[in-house]
């Protein structure tokens, strides 16, 4: 049985009682936030004016090209590519490109997830907002409708072997919700013929890819981009 936590007369959607969900959401701060399996652990939620005043402040100090994402989303001087993020997920990747300067449509089909952020959203103010747009459902329907952009960026949560497990709470929740986007590479082929010419795939590093394609990797410490142009 899901728990569905209900305060101050905020109610949760019947359609997110999903039984085996196992979540728990509270209302705090104007937002609706999710509860850890441990019940220690302090909820998430996602803070999106705040987030994004804190990357702005970061890209005052330190030029976004130095940024490893920056070069694999093909941010050049001026040039600030429009892009879909595909996999929305908790809106990290999302709310960095925004505030580096693009402009971001993300798509997340999770019913819970996209409550989390349509609620964040709901509650977010900030100007930047005006370049940001948010759709709920699958990204293969998403890129039925041709949309125009410079990059599609996909941050699947697929897993293999040379994959070492994530401690970070947010993962675990993750994990404990989605089970695996176990069609991530028949997703990739899918945007790969969507008429984008560079598509984005976020990876652990020492990760396989996810098509025996041989695209450009980037990579960081622990992650990596492997960049494709159809
Ligand atoms: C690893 S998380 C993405 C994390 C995100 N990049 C961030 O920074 O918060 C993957 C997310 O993408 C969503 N997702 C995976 N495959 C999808 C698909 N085909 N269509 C829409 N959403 C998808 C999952 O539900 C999950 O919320």
């Amino acid at each position: 049985m899901p728990l569905l936590f209900k305060k101050d007369g905020k109610t949760i959607p019947p359609e997110l009682d999903i039984p085996g969900a196992n979540s728990t959401f509270e209302w705090i701060n104007g937002q609706f936030w999710l509860h850890s399996d441990d019940p220690k652990e302090k909820p998430i939620g996602i803070e999106i004016d705040k987030i994004l005043d804190r990357h702005l402040d970061f890209f005052r100090k330190s030029s976004v090209q130095k940024e490893l994402f920056a070069r694999a989303i093909g941010i050049k001087g001026a040039f600030k590519p429009r892009v879909v993020d595909l996999t929305a997920g908790l809106l990290g990747d999302s709310l960095l490109f925004l505030a580096a300067g693009c402009a971001v449509t993300a798509v997340e089909r999770n019913p819970l997830v996209s409550f989390l952020i349509e609620s964040s959203l709901k509650n977010a103010d900030h100007p930047l907002l005006e370049k940001f747009s948010f759709q709920g459902g699958e990204a293969s329907d998403f890129l039925k409708s041709r949309p125009e952009n410079d990059v599609i960026f996909f941050d699947p949560m697929f897993e293999d072997a040379n994959h070492k497990s994530s401690p970070k709470k947010e993962m675990r929740i993750f994990r404990n919700l989605l089970a695996g986007d176990s069609d991530a590479e028949n997703v990739l082929s899918l945007a790969l013929g969507a008429g984008i010419k560079r598509v984005v795939v976020k990876r652990p590093r020492l990760s396989r890819e996810l098509l025996d394609l041989k695209p450009v990797r980037m990579e960081g410490k622990s992650t990596r981009y492997d960049i494709y142009f159809p």
